[in-house]
This record gives C-alpha cells, sequence and structure tokens, in this order.
C-alpha cells in the first residue's frame, strides 16, 4: 500500500459542474478518503462559472458518489467529514478575480496546517481552457514549487500533432515537466497495470514475448455506448482521436516495450516512448488497406433502439466522422518485425470488452490428426479481469483426440482485494508525485505521428472507405478483411463467442 503523504493536499478541480468532476473525480477522491490513502489534511476546491449554492452543490457530488462510486452508497458519518473538506469556488476561467480568490482559500488552508500543501490542478475542462487555465495559474503565482505543484491534464491532449507540440511548448514554459500530469485514464486501470507485472515478474512468457513465437496481437476495446450527450466534441473528434491515439496505443506500448531496467517511471516512459517511435507510418494508399473506418447507423442494443450516428444530439447530419476504426499496425524493430499488431475499436457495438489477445504461432509439426488451434493467450481488461491462457488437450477416452481448453486466472477467485478505479491510482500517483501511468510530452507526441498520416489520409478523403455497421452489431465486416492476408480471424469477443468456435470456454 502506497503511504499517505505527510504534506497537506489541494486539490483544485476546475470543470467542477462537469460529467468528470461528478461521475468520476469526486467518487475517487471519496474512496481515498475513505480508505485513508489521502493526507490527514486535505482540501478540495471544485471551481465554475455557474452560481451554485455550496451545499446544493455538495449534494450533487453525494448523489454522483451514490450513483457512480465502486463502493456503492457513502456512508453518512464519513460524507460529512468528507463534504466539510468539499467547496465550490464560482469564478470564470477568463477572469483574474477567480485566481486571486483561489489563491486566498489556497494561502489560507497552508496558513491553518502551518505548512506547504502540495497543491494539484486538475483541468477537468474543454480543451480550450486549458491554455487560458495554465496562463491564469502561472501569472499569479498559484502553480510555480517544482516539486509540490502539479497540473493534472485530460485528454484530448491536442487535436494533431501540430496541436499537441503547440500545447507542450506552451505548458513547457510555464511549469516543469515533472509538474504535469497527461491523463490516459487506462493506464490507471488495474489489469492494465497487471501487464507489466505479468510480463516482467513471470521469466516463463519473457523468451516466447517476440516475432519467433508469436504471430499476431489484438487489442480490441468495444463499447456498447454511443456517443450520447457528446455528439458536439465526438463529431469533431471521432474514435480514431478519441480512442485509438491515446487508450489503445497505450496498451500496444505496455505490450510492446522492452523490459525497463528498473520500476522507476522515467526509465518506464522511456521504454514505453521508444516503442511508441518504432510504430511503423503509413502512407497514404497504405492507410486506405491497413485502416478500416465505420460509422454506426440505426440499430437496437438490448432491445433498445439506437439512432443512427448522424442523428445523434449536436452531430452534423452528413458527417463522416469515425464510430468504429480497426488497423493494422507494425512495429519496426527487432523483436517485432512483421509481427501485426490489430487494433479495434468502436461505439454501439453489442457490449463493452476491452481485451489483448496474443496470438502464439502454429505448431511447425503436426503429429495430430486433429487441426490444432494455437495458443493464445488472452488478457481481458473488462468488464471481467481475466488472463487466461489457451492450449490443446487430449480428451479423455480411447482415443487420441485433441480439444482446445483454457487455463484462468481471475482476479475474483484469485483476490479477495477491492479493485480501486483507475482514477483512484492516478490521482494517488499525482498525490505522490508519481508520473508513471503518465504520458509524457515525447509520447504523446509519437503517438500522434502514429496517427496523423491516418487523419490526413481520411480528411484528404473523407467519404472514402467509410463503411457503415448498424448499432448492435459486432462492426463493418471490412476489419475482418484487414486479418485475411494472414488467414487470421479477430478474436471472438465475449459477446459474440460461441462454445462451438472455443471448446469449453467458461462464459466471460
Ligand atoms: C474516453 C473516451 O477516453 O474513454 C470515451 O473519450 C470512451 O469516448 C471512454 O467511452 C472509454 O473508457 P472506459 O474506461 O469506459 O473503457
Amino acid at each position: 500500500m502506497k503511504q499517505v503523504k505527510a504534506y497537506p493536499a489541494a486539490i483544485t478541480i476546475f470543470g467542477a459542474k462537469g460529467d468528470l468532476t461528478k461521475r468520476k473525480l469526486i467518487p475517487a477522491l471519496y474512496n481515498l478518503f475513505t480508505d485513508h490513502h489521502l493526507p490527514a489534511a486535505f482540501n478540495i476546491y471544485c471551481v465554475d462559472f455557474l452560481e451554485v449554492d455550496e451545499n446544493e452543490f455538495r449534494k450533487d457530488m453525494l448523489a454522483g458518489i451514490n450513483e457512480f462510486s465502486r463502493s456503492g452508497t457513502a456512508e453518512e458519518v464519513k460524507w460529512n467529514e468528507f463534504a466539510a473538506r468539499l467547496f465550490y469556488v464560482q469564478g470564470d476561467f477568463l477572469k483574474k478575480e477567480t485566481y486571486t480568490a483561489l489563491d486566498e482559500r489556497l494561502k489560507a488552508f497552508e496558513k491553518q496546517n502551518e505548512q506547504n500543501s502540495t497543491r494539484i490542478f486538475y483541468f477537468a475542462t474543454a480543451p480550450r481552457f486549458i491554455e487560458i487555465i495554465s496562463e491564469a495559474l502561472y501569472k499569479n503565482n498559484l502553480c510555480n514549487r517544482d516539486g509540490l505543484d502539479r497540473i493534472v491534464i485530460e485528454k484530448p491532449f491536442g487535436t494533431d500533432l501540430e496541436s499537441a507540440k503547440k500545447l507542450n511548448r506552451f505548458l513547457g514554459k510555464r511549469f516543469s515537466e515533472k509538474q504535469i500530469y497527461r491523463i490516459d485514464h487506462y493506464l490507471g486501470k488495474e489489469a492494465v497495470q497487471n501487464i507489466m507485472a505479468f510480463r516482467f515478474a513471470n521469466y516463463v512468457f519473457e523468451p516466447l514475448w517476440n516475432r519467433k513465437y508469436i504471430d499476431h496481437i489484438q487489442i480490441s476495446v468495444t463499447e456498447q455506448v454511443g456517443v450520447g450527450k457528446r455528439g458536439g466534441y465526438y463529431d469533431s473528434s471521432g474514435a480514431l482521436r478519441d480512442m485509438i491515439q491515446n487508450h489503445l496505443l497505450q496498451l500496444l506500448c505496455i505490450v510492446g516495450m522492452e523490459c525497463p531496467k528498473a520500476y522507476k517511471s522515467e526509465v518506464i516512459r522511456d521504454a514505453k516512448t521508444k516503442v511508441m517511435k518504432s510504430v511503423k507510418a503509413y502512407t497514404t494508399p497504405q492507410v486506405f488497406k491497413n485502416v478500416v473506418r465505420g460509422q454506426y447507423t440505426a440499430g437496437s442494443i438490448n432491445n433498445m433502439p439506437r439512432p443512427a450516428y448522424r442523428k445523434e444530439e449536436q452531430v452534423q447530419s452528413g458527417s463522416n466522422t469515425e464510430t468504429f476504426v480497426a488497423a493494422k499496425l507494425f512495429i519496426d524493430n527487432e523483436r517485432w518485425k512483421g509481427v501485426p499488431f490489430f487494433m479495434r475499436t468502436g461505439k454501439s457495438l453489442p457490449a463493452q470488452s476491452s481485451v489483448i489477445v496474443v496470438q502464439f504461432k502454429d505448431t511447425p509439426h503436426k503429429i495430430f490428426k486433429d487441426d490444432i488451434v494455437p495458443n493464445r493467450l488472452i488478457i481481458s481488461i473488462q468488464p471481467e479481469l481475466e488472463i487466461s491462457l489457451l492450449f490443446e488437450s487430449k480428451v479423455p477416452g480411447l482415443q487420441m483426440k485433441l480439444k482446445p481448453v483454457e487455463m484462468d486466472f481471475t482476479y475474483k477467485e484469485s483476490y479477495t482485494e477491492t479493485i480501486p478505479e483507475a482514477y483512484e491510482a492516478l490521482l494517488l500517483d499525482v498525490l505522490h508525485g508519481d508520473a508513471t501511468l503518465f504520458m509524457r510530452a515525447d509520447q504523446i507526441e509519437a503517438a500522434w505521428k502514429v496517427v496523423m498520416p491516418i487523419i490526413e489520409a481520411w480528411e484528404k478523403y473523407p467519404e472514402k472507405e467509410l463503411h457503415m455497421y448498424k448499432a448492435g452489431s459486432c462492426g463493418p465486416t471490412a476489419s475482418g478483411a484487414l486479418l485475411k492476408p494472414f488467414a487470421k480471424e479477430w478474436y471472438e469477443l465475449p459477446f459474440t463467442k460461441t462454445e462451438k468456435a472455443i471448446p469449453n470456454l467458461k462464459s466471460l
């Protein structure tokens, strides 16, 4: 368990009235508090421009905890203690008064504790406010102590390589890299953090983890949700920017990175950045051969009708924005040369599921009559947290008949510990000044470099090869074609899996 930090913590959240604050940040901070991970002295200042009564704001946050927290309904006594440290600061992000008021609050808190505090400034705002708030924090000297003051930036970090570089430069002039925490919440997920433990604490897999034994890797992040109320943001983003540029490429880095020299933030981030920089960039014709985009049309999910993407709130009626992407990528280095990394993600699919499948090569020498299913390592990140290994086994009986079976590790069966939410892990790391699970400037730029040729090709040919798929289906069939030259298929996700396809599978 991480140590409770001695310094008091002053946590400021810009964007108090946003969804992220209510659904994720406050429930995460509340759980950290009840699990005794926060320092004894802490205050949370939630800033937004609306006039809101502080008690009403607290009630709204309590409703957020009751609805979204992993720990369920808040306990009255604990909540009252927590609520006494939760404040609403009304203020316009554009006005100096907001920062003056905040400065007074922070100074008063530090005076009351008779010592400095770790100051965290969390930008849970629309991206357009990042520079504005940063500049104000800088000019008003609110965040200038290198070792104590930190800013936390949500994605999207830029909208392309140029804007990400510009933002990095802008922030770099005002804060040290050590003070900047760029969030990708996938990195805080328990099962994602476990991939490093799995790879680097189990020597048995290391000799196999390369092009000699691995045939290909699949990374799938499917979502049942549509764009909901986020149409305005999503329509100018799309699945490539929203999911591939960050979450899926981060997963690729963890699976593909070399073993770092030590479990140290910068060493790990170096290793991840190195592999990101080795992802092969495509030319425009290569983009259309190796990347498939799709958009959902009207359909139904769980017997509930789902409108076509183009009919969703705040989405342009003729929009060509992709709600599904499948891509085949290669890492140009000695370990991975020639091994395809297939990734796919989409909205309005039959279920939510994030799975990494490492498919090993066929046995070179076949001595059995039965077809042999190659070994597969399946890392399930959500909804279930599991790792399983698929291998062939003799069916009991008088004949030599084979059938694939699975060896499973499930969190449910192996641990009684609570699984923290990604935001709990990440917020605690920010408090501890541990940037291991955050993206560094160079890594984020390297990720943009991977997706830029795709963005550019699609911008040049906006209608070319936009494959429609029905909401509730498994995405455009064209995505299957990506794997065909390799005579492979997408791994059947839990929601499409049948007993027949992979015998003896436990239902996930
Ligand atoms: C966010 C995306 O970063 O991740 C959303 O902006 C997406 O569009 C979400 O729904 C998925 O996260 P999770 O944790 O639900 O898989």
